[in-house]
């Protein structure tokens, strides 16, 4: 995928168009007159030269990023050559059905359309093109050029390589992608909106004065502004839309609030004015909480977004300190039980059965460092802590050991690949837990991050270690533990504990020499030094190093070349390397006797030989 064409160059059009083309893509950005690709192009500016000040973009980048982005009002032009068309117009879905009707005879045919919409039915606008698979919903969030969050919404026909690589895409664009079902407010807007919303209805029912809603927002949700402010600065119309959309769709308690909507005709902003009335504060909080909560779980049950993906959507969208999961863990869940009763009696919104349960369970959340997916035949652990560069503490450690179980059981799975979200594979073992543990506990610690990597090493499933940034320390020891390495261009390697005062433990002594050999691992061990990608490839400790974007492509190709050959004569091969390169030539012969013996009892071995005699593709099973 190389260009991308932008329809709408307002303010979040402009910002998708400029982070599309920071991150290195073609793009075209194209509106329905001069003046408004013009303002498109002022505001990119602006934005770049406050990132100059604050030394976020190098000067001679402003132009080079402006100059990648071509400015038209001709639609068909501006698509026609394009991978994937980004459409940010005004939320009307009859504008947005016309527009996308045109681009589908505009664009090429395996060209990707994709809506910004907020709020608007994704699978609506599918069904006005001949492309439904090839078709989802890309919600980037203000200011679309920096901040990190974006959901991806598949359609209900949308394919699943398409979910994958605009997964990719978003990746490649610097996002942290959360999936999301194409549901009104989809993750985020879902609570965010009514949480305005909620506000003006307690100015409105009298409750308390519009300075007492501010703080106790402010308070209870630990975010520095509250909803009056939020609406001054993203625009009360925005919010009654929004609110209105989320009504016509959910019903009744979405109903924007009579202050809202007069505040809207109105065209003017909120003045926060009355006093702060202390006494009130603690139930004003308890209701956002609860109207928080209520909603953010219904997300959960509807199966609409995992609870991480919720928490993402408020930590990184709205950069919130905490989102309403990690939020009811330090209430205690039974405390949010009884908030969410109370909100929802109050509310007429129906009690969250998983937050019940999860009561009844007497435990916080649970909330996954690592996730698992699968596509087709391979499954994919991506350690998702992309604020710490995915460091290794415990709880990572755990989860990477359960999902490496969960793949290994998974009879669809032949090939799994693992990975990192955000810009680094894992950079290490988690310094800021190590430096208090004893000598006891760090003993421990490394025993049981050299037992989850062993799990991976020897599962009998083939894994890639799809290196995508920063490799280093137990993230270099994680994908030594992989059976294949494929770096993207930009990987850094390193084993760099020499440097802390301490030395590989999960692995690295042992592994690295074995794979490179004894100099090379004393050369990168003793001085703490990083390698690049290249120089990875050139001592035989990465297999293939790939551009960037095509990281995930190249990975899948190999697994899917692994998985299309006898998986028992692979799982047995796999098993007689390991063991093979651990004993004496002699012994590792015999051991391969063994296996390929094992191997003449198979029907993969019938099926696989006749096939050759008989010029046809084997179809193997496994037995
Ligand atoms: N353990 C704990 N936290 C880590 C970490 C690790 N191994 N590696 C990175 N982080 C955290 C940083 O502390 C920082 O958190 P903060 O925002 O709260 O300060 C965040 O991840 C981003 O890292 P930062 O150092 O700001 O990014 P950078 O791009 O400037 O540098 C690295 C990237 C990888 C060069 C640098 O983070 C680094 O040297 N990490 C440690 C690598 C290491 O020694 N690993 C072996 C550990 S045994």
């Amino acid at each position: 995928m190389t260009k991308i064409c932008v329809v709408g160059a307002g303010n979040m059009g402009a910002g998708i168009a400029q982070r599309c083309s920071q991150s290195g893509f073609a793009v075209s950005m194209v509106d329905i007159k001069e003046e408004f690709v013009k303002k498109g192009f002022d505001s990119i500016r602006r934005t770049l030269d406050e990132g100059v000040k604050r030394g976020k973009v190098k000067p001679e980048q402003v132009d080079a990023i402006i100059k990648n982005i071509h400015g038209t009002i001709d639609l068909k032009e501006a698509s026609a050559d394009a991978d994937l068309v980004i459409e940010a117009v005004f939320e009307d879905m009859e504008i947005k059905k016309k527009l996308f009707a045109d681009l589908d005879k505009f664009c090429k045919p395996d060209a990707i359309l994709a809506t910004n919409t907020s709020s608007l039915s994704v699978n609506e606008m599918a069904a006005v093109t001949s492309r439904p698979v090839k078709f989802a919903g890309l919600h980037f969030f203000y200011p679309a050029a920096i901040n990190q969050l974006i959901e991806v919404i598949p359609g209900d026909k949308t394919a699943p390589d398409v979910i994958s690589k605009l997964i990719d895409v978003s990746r490649l664009l610097g996002k942290l992608p959360i999936t999301v079902k194409d549901a009104p407010g989809f993750a985020v807007n879902r609570y965010f909106v009514p949480f305005l919303n909620e506000a003006v209805k307690m100015l409105d029912e009298g409750v308390a004065t519009m300075a007492t809603i501010e703080e106790s927002a402010k308070k209870s949700l630990q975010i520095s502004m509250g909803p009056f402010e939020l609406m001054n600065a993203t625009g009360v119309q925005i919010a009654y839309h929004a609110q209105e959309s989320l009504h016509k769709a959910l019903g009744q308690f979405y109903r924007p609030a009579n202050g809202l909507q007069k505040q809207f005709e109105s065209g003017q902003k909120w003045t926060i004015s009355g006093t702060v009335e202390l006494e009130k504060m603690d139930k004003v909080g308890e209701r956002f909480l609860g109207m928080l909560f209520t909603i953010a779980l219904h997300l959960v049950d509807e199966g609409i977004a995992t609870k991480e993906a919720v928490e993402r959507g408020a930590t990184v969208g709205l950069r919130w300190k905490l989102g309403p999961f990690a939020m009811m863990n330090e209430i205690g869940i039974e405390k949010s039980l009884h908030i969410v009763e109370r909100f929802c009696q109050s509310s007429g919104l129906k009690v969250p059965g998983v937050l019940v349960r999860q009561a009844e369970s007497k435990k916080p959340w649970y909330l996954r460092s690592v996730q698992t997916s699968r596509e087709g035949s391979l499954g994919i652990i991506t350690v998702d802590r992309p604020d710490s560069l995915n460091a290794l503490n415990s709880k990572v450690l755990t989860d990477l050991g359960e999902a490496v179980d969960n793949l290994a059981k998974d009879e669809a799975v032949k090939v799994v690949m693992v990975t990192g979200e955000g810009g680094a594979f894992v950079a290490g073992a988690d310094i800021k837990e190590m430096i208090v543990k004893t000598p006891l506990e760090a003993r421990d610690f490394t025993y049981f991050g050299q037992s989850v990597l062993k799990k991976l090493e020897d599962m009998e499933k083939v894994s890639i270690a799809a290196v995508n940034g920063y490799a280093l320390g137990g993230g270099l020891e994680l994908a030594l533990s992989c059976d294949l390495i494929v770096a993207a261009d930009g990987a850094r390697f390193g084993l760099p504990e020499v440097t802390l005062g301490i030395h590989p433990g999960f692995g690295g002594t042992q592994r690295l020499s074995r794979q490179v050999g004894k100099a090379k691992a004393k050369e990168l061990i003793y001085t703490g030094s990083m390698i690049d990608a290249k120089e990875a490839e050139r001592i035989g400790l990465v297999n293939k190093v790939v551009p960037r974007d095509r990281l995930y492509e190249e990975v899948k190709k190999l697994a899917d070349k692994i998985a299309a050959n006898g998986p028992v004569a692979v799982k047995l091969a796999k098993a007689a390397i390991n063991r093979g390169t651990e004993v004496d030539l002699v012994t590792g012969l015999a051991y391969e006797v063994e296996t390929i013996s094992l191997c003449f009892s198979t029907e993969d071995k019938n099926e696989g030989m006749g096939a050759f005699i008989e010029k046809r593709k084997p179809q193997f099973k496994g037995k």
